[in-house]
């Protein structure tokens, strides 16, 4: 905990967010590989309060289990009915026990860009200045919908908050507008939220209203003005979801290119805030890093790359490829073209080359498995290749079944490993074998039909036709040279 740690943070996600034109509330809407509301109690988090509450009200239950999953549950109060943002609070302190001594953060929920370091900041300023509200406040260059910051003209002073519905022209010519981010009182804010009434234009209890009862009460009142306008946007539509997603694309994208990550194009990449890398990683366009995907050192990956929840070893390539929860080795290749799906690990310098889906499946150092083949299922040892075309056979429409293949192998293209089957240590197979019995260490095993050749067989069966002709042409030929 800080100096400035305040004593709460109440977090208001009651309400539905009907421009979003949605079955999901607004707050569980997605960008940056989080949830709006995920965001803002990552950033709320960093303020280190001594209390965190989110309050829900519509479609509680979906929000509260959101926020119960993973392994930090976020306290939530309930608000019934949306009766506003000052409703919502008194709600949220009633989760508290009424009342707080100390600095509480109130926060929107649908503000994601907003960083810990700017709720830092006006928690410093509110304490510096000994306010009894200190809002955060922004120049945008369109205040339509937001709260209008009133300043005493003399003074400079902020006097009241006025709501676009309730504001006359000349307010809403003002360009300085109310984040939504106050720090308050604790005790002070509990008292005037008793006092603030619902005589405007929406029939709501605004918490906004709490800045001029105090004022009027003789507290001090100051706002903190933030340095980025952009921080402060408010999620109300898919536009703006997709501003935001674009805004915290680039200051994630930032982040790591700062910290040595090479992005090549940062316009198509797209990283997720979870994502964490070493320096001299190398990330080619149109890659999408997702979830909880490392990059180690001098890894390279893209173009065209979907890389989610996966681990990629220092000096792995990674080239047009799919990967989901797959732990890539050091030095290991995979792709252009291949689908690692969850459960793969490729150990050091394996590869997985092109159109190769894997699922389940351990790959042991320096192994191979270059083209086209499907292996699900199988724990491969240390140095084997396995032949173009080949499929781990693992389902036999009731259950999965296991293959393990030993290490040193030489296993033939075209090779189908019905499971569950064993093959031993440097075994070799004969390519277009289906291999359903265990195969012992140091064996070739082959498991196909012999070879038969019928001759004359085209010259009978497909008398005149081009084929017959071409092997007739061919025999004459061969006659001419003897
Ligand atoms: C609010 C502010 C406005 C500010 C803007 C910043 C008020 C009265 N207005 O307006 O000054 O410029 O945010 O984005 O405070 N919520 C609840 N319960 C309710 C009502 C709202 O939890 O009963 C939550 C919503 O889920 C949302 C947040 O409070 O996360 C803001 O509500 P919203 O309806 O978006 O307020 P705005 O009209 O944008
Ligand atoms: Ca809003």
């Amino acid at each position: 905990m800080s100096a400035t740690s305040p004593a709460a943070v109440v977090v208001l996600a009651a309400g539905e967010g009907t421009r979003m034109k949605s079955k999901t509330p607004k707050v569980l809407h997605e960008i940056s590989g989080r949830s709006l509301v995920g965001h803002v109690v990552a950033a709320a988090r960093e303020l280190e309060p001594q209390h965190l509450v989110v309050v829900v009200g519509h479609a509680s239950e979906q929000v509260t289990a959101h926020l119960n999953a993973g392994d930090a549950p976020v306290r939530t109060a309930f608000q019934a009915e949306q009766n506003g943002t000052g409703h919502a609070v008194r709600m949220g302190l009633e989760e508290l026990g009424g009342t707080v001594d100390g600095t509480v953060i109130v926060v929107c929920g649908d503000t994601p860009l907003l960083s810990g370091e700017t709720l830092g900041a006006l928690a410093a300023t509110h304490a510096a200045d000994a306010n009894a509200v200190t809002v955060l406040t922004a120049e945008v260059p369109d205040s339509t919908g937001y709260g209008r910051i009133v300043r005493d003209p003399a003074t400079g002073a902020v006097t009241e908050i006025v709501e676009h519905k309730d504001a006359t022209d000349e307010q809403r010519a003002i360009r300085e507008i109310n984040s939504g981010v106050f720090a308050f009182d604790g005790s002070l804010l509990a008292d005037a939220l008793g006092k603030v009434r619902t005589d405007n234009s929406q029939g709501e209890e605004y918490l906004t209203d709490v800045l001029s009862i105090l004022r009027a009460a003789g507290h001090r009142v100051g706002a903190s003005v933030a340095g980025d306008h952009r921080e402060i946007l408010g999620i109300n539509n898919r536009l703006q979801l997709a501003e935001a997603r674009r805004l915290l694309n680039d200051r994630l994208l930032e982040r790591a290119m700062l910290a040595g990550v090479t992005i090549v194009d940062p316009a198509s990449t797209l990283i997720d805030a979870t994502v964490t890398y070493e320096r001299d990683a190398l990330v080619h366009p149109g890659t999408q890093l997702l979830g909880s995907t490392h990059l180690g050192e001098d890894s390279e990956v893209g173009p065209n790359s979907r890389i989610e929840d996966t681990l990629v070893g220092p000096g792995a390539r990674i080239d047009n490829t799919v990967t989901l929860s797959a732990e890539i080795g050091p030095g290991a290749t995979v792709g252009p073209y291949a689908y690692l799906r969850p459960g793969t690990r490729l150990g050091v310098k394996a590869k997985a080359g092109t159109y190769v889906e894997m699922k389940n499946a351990t790959i042991g150092e320096g192994t191979k498995v270059p083209h086209l083949s499907y292996v699900g299922d199988a724990t491969i040892g240390d140095h084997t290749n396995i032949g173009a075309a080949s499929v781990f056979v693992n389902y036999d429409g009731v259950a999965k079944h296991h293959t393990t293949i030993g290490s040193h192998c030489r296993t033939g293209s075209d090779n189908m490993f019905v499971a569950p089957v064993t093959v031993g240590d440097g075994v070799y197979t004969a390519a277009g074998s289906v291999i359903t019995k265990d195969v012992p260490s140091g064996s070739l095993a082959v498991a196909r039909g012999q070879q038969r050749n019928i001759e004359g067989w085209v010259a009978r069966k497909r008398p005149g036709s081009a084929a017959a002709q071409a092997a007739q042409a061919s025999s004459q030929g061969a006659d001419g040279e003897s």
